[in-house]
């Protein structure tokens, strides 16, 4: 299979380079792609004239959305609608990422595929944005939602958490958000096996549990052996430009029920993850 990977410079572009690596794979990171220049990705796809185009490349600096909203709906929105435009010209398949964001968190229960978008920041709006515009452009499309991702190549929760603690040695943590942390190099494996199935469609996929900000924050610490003076606040405390879902966990339940392997739990692949990032570096991790 001939792959093209958007956004490969970022956490889960660099993991799909890898759970693809059976494949014939064109990996490009913004430098190579930038995916608001239609031009330049209706070229990309000709040139490579790919089976299957795994976009990755978004916009998700979740708080820089609020204050940055032309870039968040032209790299989120329009160059989603780019790449998938440029799918249906070269007659390629399509993975688009999205977010549990696009849920308002408001159902206290966990999120099927069957339930409505109402997003409540930036972000959320313009990925929910990209997803219809894929829907739209190219039947031969998946899109997968996921959350919380983590992976040890690029800048994540956990990362910062780790960072924070050894700096500070105290941390304040939100508990009012429930999620389920995802881990690239979970998703990225499941995303090959989702895109041979030909079964296209919105499929969520996250790793299993869920738990919250504060939770993970005490794991990685837990995990890393830090010593850390850890305090829960909440969101209104904490006053982050974007508003968050209190509750988006995403019930994977088409994947489960079309018989795709379930991700590992999220403690689990927190410990991989930390063990990585431990072995790439001890200053990182
Ligand atoms: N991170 C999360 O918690 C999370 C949660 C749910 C869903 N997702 C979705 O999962 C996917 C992968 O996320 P991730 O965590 O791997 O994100 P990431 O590490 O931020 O990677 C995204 C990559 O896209 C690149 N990019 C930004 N604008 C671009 C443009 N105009 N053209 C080409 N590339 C561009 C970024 O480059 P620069 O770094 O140079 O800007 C970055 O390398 C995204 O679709 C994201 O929306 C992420």
């Amino acid at each position: 299979m001939r792959v093209l990977i958007t956004g490969a410079g970022g956490q889960l572009g660099h993991d799909l380079v890898d759970a693809f690596g059976g494949d014939q794979v064109t990996a490009l990171d913004r430098s190579q792609l930038d995916v608001t220049e239609e031009a330049a990705v209706v070229a990309a796809v000709r040139d490579h004239a790919p089976d299957l185009v795994v976009h990755a490349a978004a916009f998700t600096k979740v708080d820089a959305c609020e204050s940055e909203p032309d870039t968040a709906w032209r790299v989120n929105a329009l160059g989603s609608w780019w790449v998938a435009r440029a799918c249906a010209l070269g007659d390629a398949a399509m993975v688009y990422l999205s977010s549990d964001y696009v849920f308002d968190g408001r159902a206290g229960r966990a999120y099927t595929e069957y339930d409505a978008t109402s997003p409540l920041s930036i972000y959320g709006r313009s990925k929910e944005a990209g997803e219809q515009l894929v829907r739209r452009t190219l039947p031969r499309h998946y899109i997968v939602r996921t959350s919380w991702v983590h992976g040890a190549h690029g800048g994540n929760f956990v990362r910062t958490m780790l960072r924070l603690g050894r700096e500070r040695g105290a941390v304040s943590v939100v508990d009012d958000q429930t999620g389920s942390p995802t881990f690239t190099f979970d998703l990225a494996p499941a995303i090959r096996r989702l895109a041979v199935t030909a079964r296209h469609g919105t499929y969520h996929l996250t790793n299993g549990g869920h738990c919250t900000w504060f939770d993970l924050a005490q794991a990685a610490f837990e995990e890393a052996g830090v010593q850390v003076d850890l305090t829960a606040t909440d969101t209104a405390s904490f006053g982050a430009p974007a508003p968050r879902p209190a509750y988006s966990v995403l019930d994977n339940l088409t994947a489960r029920l079309t018989g795709l392997p379930p991700l590992p739990p999220w403690r689990a692949s927190l410990r991989r993850l930390i063990a990585e990032l431990g072995a790439a570096s001890p200053a990182n991790a």
